[in-house]
């Protein structure tokens, strides 16, 4: 089996972030959002994967994936041509690629906490033409969503549907066989231009053997930075035990309460109090600080007199601030820090950026 990430789009909400890294890149407990797709796809045996990149994004993806030899697998990339036709004309545009195999398709955007292995084996087991994933969700017109007969049959998913037939939403984990283009060749654009993965879908149903699994602990990029910040707590909370390491030397004084990690060569001050889970990345200084739960923290970042809780703070940050930093995504080599005067001690809000400057 193959499989194909979807890795594109503009996610013009997320900007600044997104101006100049592809929101797939962005870091949910220290890895880019895709690292954690590409986990659980190699954990299922598949290590054939083709990820699908925005024209002019191929360099930045190689860079952050590589080759697969991280993990065991084969990357191959391929640039979306023509611009965005739709979630269905991915795949179409991989035919080259996928024609003659059974694959599966994941939208790059797509978290699931735990495995999908039962998912493809099941998929392979009671050799079925079509393989749906559906999540109990509490907006379901903002999804695909499966109507299902009063039997419980599956009869068709409807995108994005103003009355949704079910409270369900199809997720963006899909396994299909070769006959995905055949399928594809009978649709026409939607109303909004698209060619729909749920017509997709529902072609199968009607006409091919289709199975479902209910699954829990998934997660959707909805381009927002609080969706961001619930993606990272997920993730972070997902993670063994056992990744929760300290690989530098820190003070006696220091206190480390709950999951910690902090990698190599990051120096922190004995008067520093850091609440896990936080993940602290390499080559970091952390200097007479409050760290709170839920934030990860990358590389190359240094943070002194601050206190940041619930935040994700991209490599090369540097915060420097009596205010106290929450639910703030800081952008790639951002510099906060304070004004001279001071001010009475409020919660902030920040979207900072890449490459930002702000005085606070
Ligand atoms: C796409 C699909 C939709 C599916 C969703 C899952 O929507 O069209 O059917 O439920 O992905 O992530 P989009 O996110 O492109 O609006």
């Amino acid at each position: 089996m193959k499989a194909l990430i979807a890795a594109g789009g503009r996610a013009t909400r997320l900007r600044p972030i997104t101006w100049t890294t592809n929101k797939h890149l962005i870091p949910l407990a220290n890895r880019p959002m895709l690292w954690h797709v590409i986990d659980k796809i190699v954990a299922a045996g598949i290590k054939d994967i083709i990820v699908n990149v925005n024209q002019g994004e191929l360099e930045m993806m190689q860079k952050a994936l590589g080759d697969g030899a991280y993990w065991g697998a084969q990357i191959t990339y391929l640039e979306q041509k023509g611009g965005a036709l739709g979630v269905a004309h991915v795949v179409a545009n991989a035919e080259e690629h996928l024609r003659g195999h059974k694959f599966l398709f994941f939208l790059g955007d797509n978290i699931i906490l735990g495995s999908i292995n039962r998912f493809v084996e099941r998929f392979q087991n009671e050799n079925l033409d079509c393989m749906l994933a559906f999540s109990k969700v509490k907006d379901p017109h903002r999804f695909g969503v499966p109507e299902f007969a009063g039997n419980g049959d599956l009869l068709r998913i409807i995108e994005k549907p103003e009355v949704p037939p079910s409270d369900y939403a199809v997720t963006g984990i899909y396994l299909y066989n070769e006959e995905y283009f055949d399928a594809f060749r009978t649709l026409t654009p939607s109303a909004r231009g698209e060619f729909e993965i749920s017509d997709i879908n529902t072609w199968y149903i009607e006409n091919r053997k289709t199975g479902y699994e209910e699954i829990t602990g998934w997660w959707k990029d909805t381009g927002t930075p609080e969706a961001l910040l619930e993606g990272n707590a997920l993730v972070m909370d997902d993670l063994p035990r056992d990744t929760f390491r300290i690989k530098s030397d820190v003070p006696d004084g220091a206190r480390l309460q709950g999951m910690v990690q902090v990698g190599e060569n990051t120096r922190i001050s004995s008067d520093c109090l850091i609440r896990g889970p936080v993940i602290i990345g390499d080559n970091c200084a952390i200097t007479d600080t409050y760290i709170g739960p839920y934030t990860a923290i990358g590389n190359n970042v240094k943070i002194t007199n601050t206190e940041v809780e619930h935040s994700i703070v991209f490599d090369g940050a540097q915060i420097d601030t009596t205010r106290r930093i929450v639910n703030s995504l800081i952008g790639l080599n951002a510099t906060l820090r304070d004004v001279k005067q001071s001010h009475p001690r409020t919660g902030h809000q920040l979207i900072v950026g890449d490459n930002s400057f702000v005085e606070l």
